[in-house]
């Protein structure tokens, strides 16, 4: 359900940013079930290469299935930690042409070293690119959620605090994220938004919980409290008024500088 709504719309704009071409070598890093991975092997076609990693096996298996179902035979879903990836050897010396991270970028420890790290991978004038929830995103219903949660989970009442410290608050305006690209070692730098306000059925709130980071807000509870966390959500959403899910995301990408010629 959040593919078709979230998950694939900025997939593809992505790499439409990225401009992605026939023949390249992409990385798609913390690429889940392949939102961003699939289009860019449609885009890269039989002479290129995509590498999609990620932790989830399962996720990887679902856009294992896309792929066979599309007859995509240039694309590789590998689990791995990406922040040890190393380009394999069907990547050119050079490096990659182009690198996308869909909403995983915050997920890495220590972001700017890895990010720094997975651009080192890209060819100089090669093309990067992120997509990050832009500020205030998601806010109300992710305020609801953590609220029920807390309620029903003490342990996890304690633990919520820490989810604002998250590094995305970093990088989630234009601005921010305008800057914090070029720190990375990189040029012409351009942060798009693509406005994406979706009808909050119960269902689609349910699938945020259920298909996001927010799942954590679930640890340690048994069937019968997801239930009642799932109940309480849905009359403190209909309490509250929230009609439509903010899933503004801002798209960030830039050019891989060249280094300086020898002196
Ligand atoms: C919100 S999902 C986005 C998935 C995909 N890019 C998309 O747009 O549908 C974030 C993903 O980052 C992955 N991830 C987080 N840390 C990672 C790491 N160190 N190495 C590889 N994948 C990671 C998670 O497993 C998860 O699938």
């Amino acid at each position: 359900m959040l593919t078709p709504t979230l998950w694939g719309p900025a997939g593809q704009a992505l790499v439409f940013q990225l401009g992605v071409g026939a023949g390249d070598t992409v990385l798609d890093a913390c690429c889940g079930a392949g939102a961003s991975a699939v289009p860019a092997a449609m885009a890269v076609g039989p002479t290129g290469r995509v590498h999609g990693v990620d932790l989830s096996d399962d996720l990887l298996e679902r856009g294992r299935l896309v792929a066979e179902t599309r007859a995509l035979t240039n694309i590789d879903f590998v689990c791995a930690d990406v922040t040890l990836w190393e380009a394999p050897s069907d990547v050119p010396e050079a490096g990659y042409d182009a690198l996308a991270i869909s909403y995983g970028v915050f997920f890495l420890p220590d972001m700017d070293a890895a990010f720094s790290r997975l651009v080192g991978l890209v060819r100089p004038g090669g093309r990067v690119g992120v997509t990050v929830w832009r500020a205030d995103a998601m806010s109300d219903l992710r305020d609801a959620v953590f609220e029920v949660a807390a309620r029903h989970s003490p342990e996890f009442a304690e633990r919520a605090p820490q989810y604002d410290r998250s590094p995305l608050r970093r990088i989630d305006t234009s601005t921010a994220l305008e800057t914090w690209l070029a720190a990375a070692g990189t040029h012409s730098v351009e942060v798009r938004t693509l406005s994406n306000l979706i009808p909050a059925t119960e269902d689609l709130c349910w699938a945020l919980v259920a298909g996001t980071g927010w799942r954590m807000a679930l640890s340690g509870l048994d069937a019968g409290q997801v239930d009642s966390v799932k109940q309480d959500l849905a009359e403190t959403i209909t309490a509250r008024g929230i009609h439509t899910v903010d899933a503004t995301t801002l798209f960030g990408t830039a050019t891989v500088r060249r280094p300086p010629p020898p002196m």
